[in-house]
């Protein structure tokens, strides 16, 4: 078969070069211009990675104009409805669905490793009572680098295995312990006869002095939100695992950065951005004021939770996690509808409005997921926490993946140069 090839035209000086075509199992080919410098002296240039490839991956693949979301190969709604979490996270990370025999060993594996070093709780107890629980997971995380640094090769895949199980693992015993150092209560040690959802909230929600039953309502919405949230491809978190790991470094420090990456309000931030941008609106007649300043381009505001840089259709995940919307809320006690039917309010106005349709903006994945968090108690400031515990799963399997790759090199991106030309040095008493 031959290879398919693009040729690429100099029309300043007329030369041209072939670069091969690189096919995958689906979605558009790319063109591997890696030695377009060498070949024709010039650089490409593509801030935001608009239309650049990092990596071959098989993990997950998106259709942004037609709304589509397969985790290898298994589209994002039957794996939302029918598997559990770590059945995912099983997936994502070896690459087929387990089998029983295969599950049961998996979950004792993970729930295996869900303690912490004790002494990483003077970690903990180094951060203030208000530090922001996303500030101590990334601190907390990247410490756990410390405690497995020596014992660890990155280039053995027995060691990439325990390290991509203890993260996790581990991730939601320290996002629950950063919750509990933020309200002062004591940290609750995890419990190995639960499963890792109903876990998460016993570790959230139980006191040393009050027991705390998670209830079975509670565990299946976290365990889809769980699912929706496990991996997204290449986006920005992911690419910082990939790019902090490019180099061999420690499994855990890569996370962390990669959590630094899914704070900002552009990327995970934006399930907390939203909740608040709906107590801002406050009610419904407010609507088209805040409508206006998100189209202002004059005005900062933009509408938490509308717009991706992939789907230029409803985002899949904001589809389901709308219709479990209305299940949670009848049947929690105490949730907060009023927040959501703005939010439905606002979804409605927008999707009708011209700017929006022009742009293809439709709601994404965190539009929605802020209200069935609260309902489940969970508080806003701990929304991106629970985002990153879901994606610590993406993370390591996508670092996995690229370091049992033998074609990995490090990642160094090139630049466009705009500073001074090469000048002297002047002495400080002539400047
Ligand atoms: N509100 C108002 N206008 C918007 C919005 C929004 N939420 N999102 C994009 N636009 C506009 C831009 O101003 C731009 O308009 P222009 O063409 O007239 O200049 C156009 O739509 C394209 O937007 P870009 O910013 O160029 O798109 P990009 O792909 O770079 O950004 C992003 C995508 C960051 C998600 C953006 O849509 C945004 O900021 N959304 C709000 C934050 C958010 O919800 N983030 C979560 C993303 S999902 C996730 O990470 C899990």
């Amino acid at each position: 078969m031959t290879e398919k090839t693009v040729t690429i035209t100099n029309n300043v000086d007329g030369t041209s070069h072939e670069y091969p075509l690189h096919e995958g199992t689906i979605g558009p080919p790319a063109v591997d211009i890696s030695a377009l410098y060498r070949d024709a002296g010039f650089f490409t240039y593509d801030p935001g990675f608009m239309a650049t490839a990092s990596c071959h991956s098989a993990i997950t693949y998106i259709d942004g104009e037609h709304g589509v979301l397969l985790y290898r190969g298994y589209p994002i709604e039957q794996l939302a409805t029918k598997a559990s979490f770590l059945e995912v996270a099983y997936l994502l990370l070896y690459g087929e669905l387990p089998n029983e025999r295969e599950l049961v060993s998996f979950e004792r594996v993970i729930t295996q490793h869900t303690m912490l070093n004790e002494n990483l709780k003077n970690f903990l107890d180094g951060f203030h009572y208000d530090a922001h629980p996303m500030a101590i997971l990334c601190g907390v995380v990247g410490s756990l680098s410390a405690f497995y640094h020596e014992s660890i090769d990155v280039n053995d895949p027995h060691y990439r295995e325990i390290s991509a199980h203890r993260l996790i693992a581990k991730v939601p015993t320290i996002a629950a312990a950063a919750y509990k150092h933020n309200i002062g209560e004591p940290i609750m040690y995890p419990r190995n006869d639960l499963r890792y959802g109903a876990n998460f909230l016993y570790m959230m929600f139980a006191t040393p002095c009050e027991d705390y039953e998670p209830g079975l309502l509670a565990e299946k919405a976290l365990n889809l939100l769980f699912i929706l949230h496990a991996d997204h491809e290449q986006n920005a978190s992911t690419s910082t695992v990939r790019l902090a790991g490019s180099s061999g470094a420690n499994p855990f420090a890569c996370v962390a950065a990669g959590i630094a990456s899914l704070w900002g309000p552009a990327h995970g931030g934006a399930n907390e951005a939203v909740l608040d941008m709906l107590t801002q609106i406050g009610d419904v007649s407010s609507v088209p004021k805040f409508i206006d300043k998100a189209k202002d381009k004059d005005d900062p505001f933009r509408l938490m939770g509308f717009g991706h840089r992939v789907y230029k259709n409803y985002d899949p995940r904001a589809k389901i996690i709308r219709e479990v919307c209305h299940q949670v809320l009848e049947e929690m006690p105490g949730a907060d509808n009023p927040l959501f039917e703005l939010a439905l309010e606002l979804e409605e106005i927008a999707l009708h409005d011209e700017y929006f349709v022009e742009r293809k903006l439709y709601p994404n994945v965190d539009f929605y997921s802020g209200i069935i968090y609260s309902a489940l108690g969970i508080p806003r400031n701990m929304f991106t926490v629970m985002f990153a515990v879901a994606r610590t799963v993406g993370w390591v399997s996508h670092w996995t993946e690229m370091m049992s790759d033998p074609g990995n090199r490090i990642g160094r991106p090139r630049q466009i140069y705009c500073g001074p030309e090469p000048r002297d040095y002047v002495p400080i008493s002539k400047r």
